[in-house]
């Protein structure tokens, strides 16, 4: 068994190699070898010190935090290849930009979530099943992650596709493991392309296969504890059963933008960057935007300023090469 000392002496060692990975699973370690010897209040001081570090580090949105050796318990290691990452996410309010009614939808849900307590007192029910839906490249996944982080809970990324596509008759059991896992770690689990649930009548001979799976996911939203939150994001809302949309507290879609959030977008991408543009211009390319994504928008945009330094070794951004690239994207889209 090891001692504290032991863990002061790894700590040490992954503090100064950097080993980040390393370092937070002997944090991890040292806060559960604390409990299990009573010493409560040094684990939560611990508990805390780690969470506000995470939650200051500056990276891009989102942040790994374990990696596969994280799934330790012998009954938990077949779930190494269902559950893609384990995240935290930086992301916050300000980073989507949708509808009026979806953001106080949002909004809501968030406030909810963090007034918790309160609601449990008045004995009123919490939300806690949310599906987004809408055309990709609209901020499905990315407003998953601003409710991680707005919320600053975990965030787990079930790989469904590999769920369903697993041993027949597994696919139930991976699913409530998944359940119990995130529930009893107090993290969001978030099922990205949720339609895949749909897919398991074309991968499995079993015809019953895709009614077990269904009625058992049926069964864990149905007993979900409160604070637990699932997330649940699809482009092909079609796919999916009656039964199952109906258990969902919110669903929300997230729409291509409209010439006003098309203008938003593109005006934060040139002010955060480091070019120059011609804003009449600029503003003549929104209409040709027109049916693209966020993300398609955001891709062009992204792509055009990086050609235009390439050509030019000058930081103006070239309306021309961003115009045809625009075009390109668009034609890519008629196909
Ligand atoms: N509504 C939005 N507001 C601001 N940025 C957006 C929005 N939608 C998409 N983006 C940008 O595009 C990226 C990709 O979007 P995201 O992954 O959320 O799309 P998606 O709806 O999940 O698509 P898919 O159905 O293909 O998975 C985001 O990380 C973000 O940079
Ligand atoms: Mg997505």
């Amino acid at each position: 068994m090891l001692t504290q000392f032991d863990f002061v002496k790894e700590i040490a060692k992954y503090g100064l190699e950097n080993d980040q990975e390393k370092l937070l699973k002997t944090l991890g370690e040292l806060i559960e070898h604390s409990k299990k010897t009573k010493k409560i209040n040094f684990a939560l001081q611990l508990q805390s010190i780690l969470k506000e570090s995470l939650k200051e580090q500056k990276f891009s949105g989102l942040m790994k935090v374990e990696s596969n050796n994280y799934f330790d318990r012998e009954d938990e290691k077949d779930l190494k290849e269902f559950i893609l990452e384990k995240i935290t996410s930086d992301y916050s309010f300000q980073n989507i930009i949708c509808n009026e009614d979806v953001k106080e939808e949002l909004s809501f849900f968030i406030k909810e979530h963090k007034l918790a307590d309160i609601i449990r007192q008045l004995e009123l029910p919490i939300s806690n099943k949310i599906l987004f839906h809408g055309p990709s490249g609209c901020g499905k996944t990315l407003a998953a992650y601003i409710l991680a982080g707005e919320l600053d809970k975990m965030i787990y990324v079930v790989n469904l596709g590999a769920i369903v596509s697993s041993k027949l008759g597994e696919t139930s059991k991976n699913i409530t493991k998944i359940f119990k896992k995130a529930a009893r770690e107090d993290c969001i689990i978030f099922f990205d392309e949720f339609d895949s649930l749909g897919k398991i009548r074309d991968y499995s001979q079993d015809h019953g296969e895709m009614k077990r799976v269904v009625n058992t996911i049926l069964q864990l939203f149905d007993y979900l504890p409160q604070d637990t939150l699932v997330i649940a994001a699809t482009n092909q809302i079609n796919m999916l059963d009656e039964a199952l949309l109906r258990r969902f507290d919110l669903i929300l879609k997230l729409e291509l933008p409209t010439p006003q959030q098309t203008e938003e977008l593109i005006m934060k991408i040139l002010k955060q960057s480091h070019f120059y543009y011609a804003d009449t211009i600029v503003k003549e390319l929104i209409q040709d935007c027109d049916g693209l994504s966020f993300y398609s928008i955001q891709k062009t945009l992204g792509n055009a300023m990086k050609k235009s330094f390439l050509n030019n070794q000058d930081k103006t951004l070239d309306t021309d090469v961003w115009k045809s690239l625009i075009s390109s994207e668009r034609r890519a889209l008629i196909k």
